[in-house]
């Protein structure tokens, strides 16, 4: 059987009072509204239609006065539609099923009576939030166009660097990483090693700032059986190990004064010679270096070899921060969430607009490493369907990254608020209730919607007629 295909997304609606349904069936002109009476229905529907979103009335029979069908019936449509948004109704003055629904990953909730305009507001935010995380999977789900196996890169100054390491990998000289820590020079490495001539062969990697000096030497260029006190038999060292393949000096610049000497004399002569050994080794290994380090400036304190610099720097690739790479961080996250996700077995989890823009924002000052971390403890941490920016540890974006969206988010609140309280009569308690917020969220709502004028207008003129709301 194939897959059914819709022509646009629908709106399935599960509710046992038949007048209710008939409501509902007129209340979103312009949507595809399905309407499903019990559980089989419902999951009939969702498996027939693949609806968006989802309106399910919490009590339903056999549970009528419970929540436990409702509850069910949430659980049945995740297990279809993981990506469904569900808007559940409660009994008036049953809150507390709400938060039950809404911690099973209900994506919100209204009260009965139900008020259709709020509901219209409710629904087409969840189509457009809906809309949002389709785009993201199918982003996600398109190969970066980067010509590197592995690396991800959209954006014109990664792409440019991935273009020149292709160019770079058929030859055999030697070519110097620049980058941050965390930019990826040892992925770009790997690259050089992959497409070029000695893919067959190995690559070993030698961090030269992690290795203590004393024993970095030996740890480079091998030592023979005796050469000194533990040097309990022969062993090569990496350089050697390379042989064939690519040795990739990560953090050259930690590289002690004495070692430079030595190193060079390889690069130069293409032999070494194990600690305590008195036979030159012939090596035939492609040489990758890396740094975060101003190496001129080393040299300039005498820090770094000028002549060892030369040999390195063949070429030299200067590797962008993820803040100068433009939308690659959002790229990059996605690609880390579908990793990461598929490992814990949370497919279904997706970045909230809020988290996009954190992601966007942030500064990034560890690079890609430190995006890989986050989005690997958000993983972990995210309760519902949506990583928020505080899974991430990212403060809350304030700059959103559709600002149509976010204005149109805007307008609708507006809209409601409006609404509310000329329906709840200037009754500030009234209205929070029809918004199903709380009362100082109402406030705080009217005074970020720039509402606390025509609000304090409305106060006035009550107070001067009797007949008005009288609460503080
Ligand atoms: N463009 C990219 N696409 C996919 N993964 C990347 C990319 N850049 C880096 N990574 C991943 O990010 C992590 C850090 O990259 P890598 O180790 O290559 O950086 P580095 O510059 O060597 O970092 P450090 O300075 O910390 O050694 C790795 O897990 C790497 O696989
Ligand atoms: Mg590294």
């Amino acid at each position: 059987m194939s897959e059914p295909t819709v022509p646009e997304p629908s709106l399935l609606i599960v509710e046992d009072d038949p007048g209710l349904r008939r409501q509902y069936r007129w209340a979103f002109p312009g949507r595809t509204v399905l309407v499903a009476g019990d559980r089989d229905q419902a999951i009939d529907q969702a498996r027939r239609a693949r609806p968006e979103v989802a309106i399910i009335d919490l009590g339903l029979p056999p549970d009528p006065d419970g929540i436990s069908e409702g509850l069910a019936i949430l659980d049945a449509l995740f297990r279809e539609l993981p990506a469904i948004k569900v808007i559940v109704a409660t009994g008036n003055g049953r809150r507390e099923n709400a938060l039950l629904a809404i911690g099973r990953g209900a994506h919100d909730f209204f009260e009965k009576p139900v008020d259709i305009e709020i509901l219209r507001i409710i629904v087409d935010r969840a189509f457009r939030l809906a809309a949002l995380e389709r785009e993201n999977r199918r982003l996600s789900n398109m190969v970066g166009p980067s010509p590197l196996p592995r690396v991800i890169a959209g954006s014109e100054t990664m792409l440019k660097t991935c273009r020149t390491i292709e160019k770079l990998a058929p030859a055999t000289a030697p070519v110097l990483l620049l980058g941050e820590s965390g930019t990826g020079k040892e992925i770009l490495a790997r690259a050089l090693h992959d497409l070029g001539p000695r893919a067959d062969g190995p690559f070993i990697a030698i961090n030269c700032g992690a290795i203590p000096e004393p024993l970095l030497e030996s740890e480079l260029f091998g030592h023979e059986k005796g050469a000194f006190t533990g040097a309990i038999k022969q062993t090569p060292g990496r350089i050697e190990l390379a042989q064939g393949g690519t040795l990739f000096l990560d953090e050259i610049g930690d590289l002690p004064l004495a070692l430079q000497v030595k190193l060079l004399r390889f690069l130069q002569e293409g032999v070494i010679e194990r600690v305590g050994g008195r036979r030159p080794i012939p090596i035939d290994a492609r040489i990758v270096s890396a740094t975060h380090q101003d190496l001129d400036g080393l040299v300039a304190a005498g820090r770094f070899r000028l002549d060892l610099l030369f040999r390195l720097n063949i070429v030299s690739v200067r590797i962008p921060p993820l803040r100068e790479r433009g939308g690659d961080a959002v790229l990059l996250a996605r690609f880390f969430l579908r990793r990461f996700a598929q490992d814990q077995n949370r497919q279904g989890l997706a970045f909230s607009e809020a988290a996009i823009a954190a992601l966007m924002r942030h500064g990034w000052p560890g690079n890609v490493r430190e995006l890989e971390n986050r989005v690997r403890r958000a993983v972990i941490m995210a309760e519902g369907q949506q990583i928020e920016a505080a899974d991430l540890d990212l403060a809350d974006g304030a700059l959103a990254p559709l600002p149509d969206l976010r204005s149109a988010r805007r307008e609708a609140e507006r809209e409601a608020v409006q609404l509310a309280l000329a329906r709840a009569d200037g009754s500030m308690v009234a209205a929070a209730k029809l918004l199903g917020i709380s009362r100082p969220t109402l406030y705080a709502l009217i005074d970020s919607l720039g509402l606390s004028d025509d609000v304090r207008a409305d106060r006035a003129a009550d107070a001067a007629d009797p007949s008005g709301p009288d609460e503080p």
